[in-house]
């Protein structure tokens, strides 16, 4: 195993997940519709037109999956809050029953002695706020803000460390642009307009959020990638700094007081609805920074694509997990120390990676799934790295949990540390998982002689 005792001794170790991936029980205790509900039960947008209403069952199951987090040894749960739990109609009446799931939730962690740490958006908008515009509209942001104070009003005293939105990119190109997620639009405007009001909603939250509790630690959540150009071509090189932009500096610029940037702004071609205060209430400081990383893009020119007119290029020859993504640690090394160096970020947070696996469970009922281990080493490995050039890199969420809804995937691929077997809901915990709770234990133990 490679040398992880850069990583500080009161290195956070968690593992992540989503509400509409885990959760099940749809149509419970008040919850309404979400835009993924709408879009997994339309015909043709989910393989095997898998949907959510079940996933992992998770809300009938919290005290075995959180005695399973403890069996890891996690310091801290990544999980997110169903905004159409605690809000059906996205703004008005606060539904108790949703906001009481988490509310015992919380508790239920504490207990176990794991640190909460909710997100407040991954990606399931009340239906009922879609039909009056969803994130293209400014009144979605302001919604967004009222159902964030709600939360933080009833959790702050327990939950201190929070994230406002996560993998806003996939919200607004996938979701607006490419079509492939959830409200499944093809439309640059409203692409670009959701990413604006994305980003207004994540400062009216962090406001929300401060107000409740003056000591909470914020952050967002961001899926970055290096860009790098496939040749040296003008035009690859080009594609590649239009493909950065796109992904990273779209994302990365406005919340750190920069604004948007000016290459993309005309790339896009969008008039931005920017209105007096607004990219000061998108700029509220944080107190860290999410870092979501899968993959590197590498990057050919495409001039007849959509927005960025750039494609990725598939190299021959490289690892590759079930998504076909590369298998690529150095990248997470590259993104760490970029974000410490280029943006100054004073406390890191690595809120997702891991890897799809076709695993199956074994004569002998073990999950052996060594390709997901390796991932899981070289990723840390990055870490440990990018510690060592400078970055203040204060946790590591392992994506993810549990085997879950992949969104357009459906339940093939799995991205767990714990097998779920969806017919029976049986948990069993893979070799990475056994992995993971080792190199955490060594971790602890080496923080304890430390000190
Ligand atoms: O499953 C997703 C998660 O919801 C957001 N980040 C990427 C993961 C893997 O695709």
């Amino acid at each position: 195993m490679n040398d992880l005792s850069a990583l500080p001794a009161d290195f956070i170790w968690g593992a992540a997940t989503a509400a509409y991936q885990i959760e099940g029980a749809v149509d419970e205790d008040g919850r309404s519709p979400s835009i993924w509900d709408t879009f997994s039960h339309t015909p043709g947008k989910v393989a095997d037109g898998d949907t959510g209403d079940v996933a992992c069952d998770h809300y009938h199951r919290v005290p075995e999956d959180i005695s399973l987090m403890g069996d890891l040894g996690l310091d801290a749960y990544r999980f997110s809050i169903a905004w159409p739990r605690v809000m059906p109609q996205g703004g008005g009446p606060v539904n108790a029953p949703g906001l009481a799931f988490y509310d015992r939730l919380t508790d239920s962690l504490l207990e176990a002695g794991i640190t909460p740490f909710p997100t407040l958006y991954h990606w399931d908008l009340p239906q009922a706020q879609q039909d009056r515009g969803g994130w293209p509209e400014r009144e979605t942001a302001e919604r967004f803000g009222e159902y964030a104070s709600v939360v933080a009003e009833a959790l702050g005293d327990r939950i201190h460390d929070w994230a406002t939105l996560n993998e806003p990119l996939c919200s607004s190109w996938i979701g607006h642009l490419e079509g492939k997620m959830a409200p499944g639009l093809t439309d640059i405007t409203a692409a670009v307009r959701a990413s604006y009001h994305l980003h207004l909603g994540h400062g009216l939250a962090v406001q929300a959020i401060r107000a409740a509790n003056p000591n909470a630690r914020i952050g967002i959540v961001n899926n970055l990638s290096p860009c790098e150009p496939a040749t040296d071509r003008e035009a690859d090189q080009a594609a590649a700094i239009r493909a950065d932009g796109h992904t990273n500096r779209w994302w990365l610029d406005p919340i750190h007081g920069r604004g948007y940037p000016q290459d993309m702004v005309d790339l896009y071609g969008v008039d931005l609805p920017i209105r007096t205060g607004d990219l000061d209430t998108i700029a509220a400081p944080l107190d860290w920074l999410g870092v979501n990383y899968y993959f590197r893009n590498v990057i050919a020119d495409d001039p007849t694509g959509l927005p960025p007119r750039a494609k990725q290029v598939y190299l021959p020859g490289v690892r590759r997990t079930a998504m076909d993504w590369e298998v690529y640690g150095d990248g997470l090394e590259q993104l760490l120390v970029r974000v410490s160096e280029e943006y100054g970020a004073q406390r890191i947070f690595v809120t997702e990676n891991g890897s799809a696996y076709p695993d199956t469970v074994g004569p002998d009922g073990q999950v052996d799934d060594p390709e997901r281990q390796a991932y899981l080493e070289e990723h840390l490995a990055a870490c440990a790295r990018a510690v060592r050039r400078g970055a203040p890199l204060a946790g590591y969420f392992a994506w993810s949990l549990l085997d879950n809804f992949e969104w357009a995937y459906g339940y093939d691929k799995r991205f767990g540390l714990i097998h779920v077997d969806y017919p029976t809901q049986k948990r069993t915990i893979k070799g990475s998982g056994r992995r993971y709770a080792d190199i955490i234990t060594a971790h602890h133990r080496r923080a304890r002689r430390a000190a």
